[in-house]
């Protein structure tokens, strides 16, 4: 089959590139001529472990090519995801400018039945809008059916879960198209849950939603149990591993952030409070993940004599978690900025992401431990499990470690002689 994938992000390039290893016919469009010519030449333009050898092999076997020419594409293909970003807007809610351009596009464009597919994560009732959005720019009606499928790649990992779905969703009213997409997924081995437009589209909200709230919830657990000495991680341990819970998502940290969990969890809040109907626990989910920050703050200023004031603090990791250069909400940003109106003065360490032009950032993790009054580590990057502790410790002011990610031993650490402070890691 010949797939067309609008929006050569993570999530459209990802899509595209598990639809060659299917064996199917892909074409990448992006208004942006750079990427495409990057993409086009076997570069990756941003940062996905395994993605760029998957890349390299379809450039070569010609199975995916990439183009700017819109109409050329449009009218060259019948089944045509929509993989642009929906980002955050002003209220809250999903801003969807760009699937809205998109959809305009292949109104204006098609010339023949085409199975339109909407990837990126979109609010309910966002197919109907591209429905009437696709019908006004048509110059004469031409039929065409929508479908969602919604996508649940994380940054990091995207081509694992590309190519290893727990579930494929797809939601359409149309049983033509219905059984197109089928064909599509046909050797994947997962269920696929059929269902209507409007379900498919909360699936996602609701599946990121929920994510988000069992990360909040260990959170404001590992704060109680912070105060009351007990191991947060044998918590974690002890619960997941009763099926009905599950034992991921239940690592306590520094917060969730990323480009999407933030986004997400606010835009259903937004669709709740539009259709009165109020979806409070996740209110209080946003609210905890925000206080996580403020309790580290607590924390450091407890245990650093005279507080973080005029204190160099050197900060692990900028990235909102491993694995990725994305920098978006991220935890480690957000305890910068309470740092920096606390007066401390910041050093900074990242294996992948570069903010060097807005951020005092050092490339070697002896250089930026060195006079620091604490080091607190705040992306769960693999460099930062097995550092030479012994060896940084003489560089520093103080041996104070703050440990965002419960990546370290705090007896190791104590034998070390540092005065370790984890997230109720005893
Ligand atoms: C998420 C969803 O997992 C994915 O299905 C969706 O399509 C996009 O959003 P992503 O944002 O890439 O993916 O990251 P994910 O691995 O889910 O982590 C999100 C945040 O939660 C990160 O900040 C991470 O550090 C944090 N997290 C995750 C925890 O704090 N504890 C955990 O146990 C798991």
């Amino acid at each position: 089959m010949k797939i067309l994938i609008i929006g050569t992000g993570y999530v459209g390039t990802t899509t595209g590139l598990i639809f060659c290893e299917m064996g199917h016919q892909v074409t990448g469009l992006d208004l942006d001529d750079r990427k495409i010519q990057a993409l086009q030449r076997g570069e990756l333009y941003f940062f996905e472990p395994g993605l760029e050898d998957l890349l390299i092999k379809h450039v070569q076997s010609q199975r995916i090519s990439f183009t700017s020419n819109t109409e050329m594409a449009i009218k060259s293909h019948d089944v045509i995801f929509i993989c642009v970003g929906t980002p955050q807007d002003l209220d809250g809610s999903a801003d969807l400018l760009y699937v809205k351009n998109v959809a305009e596009a292949i109104g204006q464009y098609m010339n023949s039945y085409k199975v339109i597919v909407t990837k990126s994560t979109v609010p309910v009732g966002t197919a109907e809008l591209v429905t009437n959005w696709i019908k006004r720019q048509q110059p004469v009606p031409i039929p065409f059916d929508v479908v969602s499928n919604p996508e649940f790649l994380r940054e990091g990992s995207a081509l694992q879960d590309a190519l290893r779905p727990d579930r494929i969703i797809i939601g359409t009213e149309s049983e033509k198209a219905r059984t197109i997409i089928k064909e599509l997924y046909q050797n994947f081995q997962c269920p696929i849950v059929e269902t209507n437009l409007k379900a498919s589209e909360m699936i996602k909200y609701a599946a990121n939603s929920f994510l988000a709230m069992k990360i909040s919830y260990i959170n404001e657990l590992a704060r109680l149990c912070d105060k009351l000495g007990i191991n947060v991680n044998d918590v974690s341990t002890g619960i997941g591993l009763d099926h009905r819970i599950g034992p991921h998502f239940l690592q306590a940290g520094m917060g969730y952030g990323g480009s999407c969990f933030p986004k997400d969890v606010s835009a259903l809040l937004q669709t709740a409070r539009q259709h009165d109907s109020p979806l409070s626990i996740l209110e209080k989910v946003v609210e905890v993940n925000k206080d996580q920050s403020v309790y580290f703050i607590e924390k450091m200023n407890r245990a650093i004599e005279g507080g973080v004031k005029h204190k160099t603090i050197a900060v692990l990791g900028l990235a909102f978690k491993a694995n990725t250069d994305d920098t978006r909400e991220s935890p480690s940003l957000q305890l910068i900025e309470h740092l920096l109106q606390a007066q401390a003065v910041i050093r900074t360490h990242d294996p992948v992401v570069n903010m060097a032009s807005k951020l005092p950032q050092f490339s070697t993790i002896p250089e930026t431990v060195s006079d620091s009054d604490a080091v607190i580590i705040c992306t769960d990057w693999d460099d930062y499990k097995t550092l030479d502790w012994a060896a940084l410790k003489p560089l520093m002011k103080q041996p104070i470690v703050f440990d965002g990610r419960n990546m370290l031993n705090r007896a190791e650490m104590e034998t070390l002689g540092f005065f370790y402070h984890g997230i109720a890691n005893y």
